[in-house]
């Protein structure tokens, strides 16, 4: 689980329950920050990772740190084995929000620099009444990117979306406008600050920071599967990305067991 606070906070923490037993355990954030280069403004996300949860099944959480009023949310957890689930999946998002005053000679019109539409509020409604499972932001996710305001825009996704990752996890990719001018070694401490997303289980000195693609041919039944893994270097600040290392994996189709 992973939140913004606007400043720094006291013990950040996650307690978690079902609807049934009550908020039975705590679990400690830890917190990760970075500056905005363009607002120096500082951003403070915090995270906590939570194992051991059982398949199918309603969970009840608070995350809080002292002083703060308790909001709760809920999740459910996948199912176990080959059963029918419902995901919802789109990237370019952006947001509703307008952010950027326009002077004209009489009136400010207020407009937007980070390819804003209210459409970005449309698709997070449209989330919620299919209640996927999980929902997966395919990368670009607010253009803080191009805007003069960056974290300002970060704050409006989050605001925009918070209404659905609280009840299921959105799980995001980071994409070319996740690259922000002179943020971190390669661009994306703002990602690297706002996620915790699992690590790609590369430890490679020359190319510490990269993606794998997979190719899946899932075969046929009591055929084999295999996945052809390819490793992508990005390689500097502008986003340029290099092939540094592929390989294959297969194994018999699971299904195929008797
Ligand atoms: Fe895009």
């Amino acid at each position: 689980m992973s939140w913004r606070t606007p400043h720094s906070v006291r013990r950040p923490r996650v307690m978690l329950g079902t609807p049934h037993g009550g908020l039975g355990r705590t679990y400690g954030a830890r917190t990760r920050a970075y500056r905005d280069p363009v607002t120096r403004e500082e951003v403070q996300a915090h995270h906590v990772r939570i194992r051991g949860l059982r398949p199918d099944t309603d969970y009840l959480y608070m995350a809080v740190h002292d002083g703060a009023t308790p909001e709760p949310g809920t999740f459910r957890t996948a199912p176990r084995g080959r059963r029918p689930l419902t995901f919802t999946s789109f990237g370019d998002q952006s947001t509703p929000q307008v952010n950027k005053p326009m002077p004209t000679d009489r009136i400010t019109l207020w407009t937007q620099d980070n390819y804003g539409s209210r459409f970005a509020g449309d698709t997070t409604t449209a989330v919620e009444p299919i209640a996927p499972l999980f929902h997966l932001m395919n990368g670009d996710l607010c253009y803080a990117q191009l805007s003069g305001n960056p974290t300002r825009v970060w704050r409006d996704w989050f605001i925009n979306n918070s209404r659905s990752m609280r009840n299921r996890p959105w799980m995001p990719a980071a994409g070319n406008h996740e690259n922000e001018a002179g943020n971190g070694p390669i661009g994306y401490h703002a990602f690297q600050t706002y996620f915790d997303v699992p690590r790609n289980g590369c430890d490679d000195r020359v190319n510490p920071y990269g993606f794998c693609s997979f190719d899946v041919d899932p075969g046929r039944r009591g055929g084999r599967t295999t996945m052809r893994v390819t490793y992508h270097a990005v390689t500097g600040p502008g986003g340029a990305t290099r092939p540094v290392d592929t390989f294959v994996l297969e194994r018999p189709r699971s299904d195929d067991r008797r």
